[in-house]
């Protein structure tokens, strides 16, 4: 499997075209940002650790029931997937108050919350990914009431497999987010990634974090970091 061009090169990720219509390559980049690209940075190493934790991450969700893009990992920092037209929705799942949540809601981080949250932002830069509701969602055709169903459920069930694993690891599952694509018969599948980037990770015993609110916030360490999340996943 090989690159043919680039279709679309993002904050994180390049995406490829191969010769299958039907696969991309993505390929991670070390490069960061944060606050709508206000903040620009590189942590090294990231693409790799990215791209490594995703996959695996991924294959642990498809063994539990979440159909996903993953195809294959081609490289430390470049996968096959499955082309899919990207949901234009971030699903954020919160375990424990923190980031916009506990800013928006006047609440301590680390709150824990008495019922699991589900958000969504309409994925649109130039408006800095507002918060919208079902309303909206289905008001502007962003998804279907259906495909609204399926992703609440598929969100929820990720959040379930995945606090579970990483409390063996010794990693709280504060909050993350996710992106749906659907395939081009419609499917839907979890896409895009589950990395250090995308999730808050606190460590169970110190609370110390473990995601890019360490690049976000200006806290040090930021490659650390990664790396402890990749050892403690891949014991590495
Ligand atoms: P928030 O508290 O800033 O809304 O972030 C909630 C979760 O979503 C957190 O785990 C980080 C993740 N996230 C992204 O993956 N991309 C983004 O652009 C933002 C704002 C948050
Ligand atoms: N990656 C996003 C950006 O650049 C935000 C974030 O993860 O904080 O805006």
């Amino acid at each position: 499997m090989e690159k043919t061009n680039l279709l679309y090169e993002g904050k994180a990720k390049k995406v490829y075209e191969t010769s299958d219509p039907a696969l991309l390559i993505v390929d991670y980049k070390d490069d960061a940002t944060a606050f709508n690209g206000l903040k620009k940075g590189t942590i090294a190493g990231k693409g790799e650790i990215n791209n490594r934790v995703t996959n695996h991450l991924m294959k642990l969700l498809e063994q539990n029931g979440v159909p996903t893009h993953f195809v294959e990992e081609l490289s430390p920092r470049e996968t096959v997937v499955k082309r899919v037209s990207i949901v234009p929705l971030e699903v954020i799942v919160r375990n424990i108050a923190a980031g916009s949540l506990a800013k928006r809601l006047g609440l301590p981080e680390g709150t824990k919350l008495k019922k699991t949250v589900l958000e969504f932002c309409y994925k649109d830069d130039e408006l800095g990914d507002p918060m919208v509701n079902e309303y909206h969602i289905l008001a502007m055709e962003y998804a279907t009431k259906e495909e609204l169903d399926l992703i609440s459920g598929y969100a929820l069930k990720v959040n379930d497999v995945l606090s579970t694993y990483l409390k063996d690891l010794n990693i709280e599952l504060i909050d993350f987010k996710l992106e749906f694509g659907r395939l081009a018969d419609g499917t839907i599948v979890l896409a895009d990634e589950i990395s250090p980037d995308t999730c808050r990770f606190w460590d169970s015993v110190t609370g110390e974090k473990l995601d890019k609110d360490r690049f976000r916030r200006d806290l040090g360490h930021v490659e650390d970091a990664y790396h402890e999340i990749l050892r403690r996943l891949m014991g590495e």
